[in-house]
């Protein structure tokens, strides 16, 4: 039995930017016959799961729903393709691990990314060369304007560049993924730090487990452990411009790292921010990490107005310098940039 109400609920150690917060109602979803009742309410409703996109910049205004949706299964399409369906509040490295143990082809890049499996649709994961979109087959969703439960397909989830149908329309409760995997695929080794990785080891010899390893190793040389380090990965996504604007930037910085995306260009926010000295500079308790400049992170004492200053004079300082207006990655609670 769940759906019990906790009131003036602690959010700090439900989000992994950790910021101080407090939910006027906290619910945890561990039932989907719940579903009707939790929802069922005048208030504004957050959906959470992992907390690893979602950073309290001050508190929520209404009922807080924990997706806490358990539950995976592996099931033999044929003789190389297997479908998963995870539910969305199984953790994300868990599948990953799971499917990468079983010799499964698909998901070893994508691991080690905090959050939940119901986040991963919502902005469309993706690093080191792949994305969600790549393996989804279709979503489990409860749809708040009907009252159904049914699976949308992949092409109708409207996936792009850290972004969904979901992220945008309020009306979809996330309830399970479905993925297509394989026993044959081999590896995507086109991120270029990757294959270095694993220069003089034959494609042919690699399992999922050394390409999963080998991501593993970039991302802790890189990005910080949620876990020692409150953050929530990357702060801003890489803006997308035409190839005009582009060609003009690039004249001007020709490392700027840029490439191309359903014919536009996506150029390094990172390097960016980095080439303007904000490694390890921080306001309050919000710091910009020291190896990578597109993460910040929480020293402990950061306040949601911390960040939000600190985010700003970010933004700003690329805005003047490089003409290009960076937005915020995670979804901001209680605030705004
Ligand atoms: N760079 C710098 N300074 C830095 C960090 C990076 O100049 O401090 C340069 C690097 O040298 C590289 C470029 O910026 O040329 C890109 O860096 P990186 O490969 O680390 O990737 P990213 O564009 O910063 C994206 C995703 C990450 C994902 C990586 C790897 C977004 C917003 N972020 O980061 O995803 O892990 O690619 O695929 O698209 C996340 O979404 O939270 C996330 C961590």
């Amino acid at each position: 039995m769940t759906a019990e109400l906790q009131r003036n609920a602690d959010l700090g150690p439900l989000s992994t930017f950790r910021l101080p917060a407090r939910a006027a109602e906290l619910a945890v979803l561990d039932d989907v016959a719940d579903l009707p009742r939790l929802l069922d309410t005048e208030r504004e409703l957050l959906l959470l799961g992992g907390g690893s996109n979602t950073l309290f910049v001050g508190d929520p205004a209404g009922r807080v729903v924990l997706n806490r949706l358990l539950g995976r299964r592996f099931h033999d399409l044929d003789a190389d393709r297997v479908l998963v369906e995870a539910a969305a509040g199984e953790d994300w490295h868990k599948l990953v691990e799971d499917a990468v143990a079983r010799g499964l082809w698909g998901l070893e890049n994508l691991t080690l990314i905090p959050g939940s499996v119901g986040a991963a649709p919502m902005q469309n994961i993706g690093a080191y060369g792949v994305e969600l979109a790549d393996l989804l087959d279709a979503v489990e969703v409860f749809d708040r304007a009907t009252g159904q439960t049914g699976w949308i397909g992949v092409a109708d989830c409207a996936l792009g560049y850290r972004t969904s149908r979901f992220k945008n329309e309020d009306r979809y409760v996330l309830l399970a993924v479905r993925l297509v995997l394989t026993r044959s695929a081999g590896p995507r080794l086109d991120y270029p730090a990757l294959a270095e990785a694993l220069t003089g080891r034959s494609p042919a010899e690699l399992r999922p487990a050394d390409v999963a390893n080998a991501v593993m190793g970039i991302r802790r040389s890189k990005l910080p452990d949620p876990a020692l380090r409150p953050n929530a990965g990357s702060f801003f996504k890489n803006p997308v411009v035409d190839a005009a604007r582009a060609d003009e930037l690039l004249a001007r910085n020709p490392e700027l790292p840029c490439w191309e995306i359903d014919g536009r260009r996506k150029l390094s926010a990172a390097w960016m921010i980095d080439r303007l000295g904000w490694r390890g500079r921080s306001i309050g308790g919000a710091r910009v990490y020291d190896r990578h400049a597109l993460v910040l992170t929480n020293d402990g004492s950061a306040t949601g107005a911390d960040v939000l200053a600190l985010a700003r004079a970010i933004r700003d300082s690329v805005g003047e310098r490089f003409g290009v207006t960076l937005e915020p990655e995670p979804r901001l609670v209680g605030g705004a940039l």
